[in-house]
């Protein structure tokens, strides 16, 4: 430690010098993530190397390529299911999909869909619209691992009376099983939901837009970001959304107070779901 320094800022230091060196070795970029919930995440994955500080942490990092991928894996969270939040995919049910149903083709992005639930939802809900055939869905997260398993459709037999529930609390027309195939402990959803959905990499922190969409829902992704990483995402959405486009959120984030909330006005404001004024 520097003299006159804290604890606390030399920690800090540590931390900033750590994530310098992740984005010049990965390119993730991580220095603009909340700091106070990045810290602990960071604490936890030293503690669990067996490190006494984050730059002895830093040293082990720098000589084993496998704990630094673990430590993205730890970093981004991916917690996520189907029909999360019920009562987000009733409002999309009942205040989207009647704008969705005046496009002639439509394009929908999943921004950070971790191991793919959402798209899943997502996709369901617009076969029981009879609007599956003329979407296409991009479901992306800057995390390879999480992609592969959503791109597989498997997710947990014992996951199955819980995302029961939430499609039911959603509005959902049939049974769920109509949806995969159960394999003993494993289910699988079917190709026939799969066929109109892209997963692909993509970084919200590095990366630009790359199509313009009618939807577009970044859920959940955002509270990890500080204030100006927010808007430079924000940014991003806003200029992939078409006009008079839909964006949603998630149940802890918020259009207001950022620079493009001006150009939008709350569909659905309890469940974030914003429409683009021009
Ligand atoms: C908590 S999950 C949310 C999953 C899903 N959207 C939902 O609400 O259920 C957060 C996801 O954001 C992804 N993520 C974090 N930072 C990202 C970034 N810079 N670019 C793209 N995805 C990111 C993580 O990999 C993780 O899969």
């Amino acid at each position: 430690m520097i003299t006159g320094q804290t604890a606390a800022e030399s920690e800090m230091l540590e931390i900033r010098c750590l994530l310098n060196y992740i984005f010049e070795t990965s390119g993730y970029d991580l220095r603009n993530y909340a700091y106070a919930s990045l810290r602990q995440r960071l604490k936890a994955a030293a503690f669990s190397a067996r490190a006494g500080s984050i730059a002895e942490f830093h040293q082990i990092i720098r000589g084993d390529g496998k704990a630094l991928q673990q430590l993205l894996s730890s970093i981004a969270t991916g917690v996520t299911g189907l029909f999360r939040d019920p009562d987000f995919y009733a409002a999309v049910r009942k205040k989207v999909v009647p704008i969705l149903r005046t496009y002639p083709s439509i394009d929908i992005w999943h921004a950070g869909c971790a191991t793919g639930e959402e798209v899943y939802s997502m996709a369901i809900l617009l076969k029981e619209e009879g609007l599956y055939d003329k979407c296409r869905l991009y479901a992306t997260d800057m995390n390879e691992s999480m992609l592969q398993k959503a791109h597989s459709g498997v997710f947990s037999s014992s996951l199955l009376q819980h995302y029961n529930d939430n499609y039911q609390k959603s509005g959902g027309k049939e049974t769920l099983s109509l949806y995969f195939r159960r394999r003993e402990q494993e289910c699988c959803f079917s190709e026939s939901l799969k066929k109109r959905i892209v997963f692909g990499q993509h970084n919200l922190v590095t990366d630009s837009s790359f199509k313009e969409f009618q939807l577009i829902a970044c859920r959940n992704v955002m509270i990890y970001f500080n204030k100006q990483l927010q808007e430079r995402v924000f940014r991003l959405l806003h200029e992939s959304l078409c006009s008079f486009g839909v964006l949603g959120l998630g149940r802890g984030e918020t259009l207001k107070f950022s620079k493009i909330e001006e150009f939008y006005e709350p569909l659905d404001a309890r469940q974030k779901l914003y429409r683009r004024l021009t």
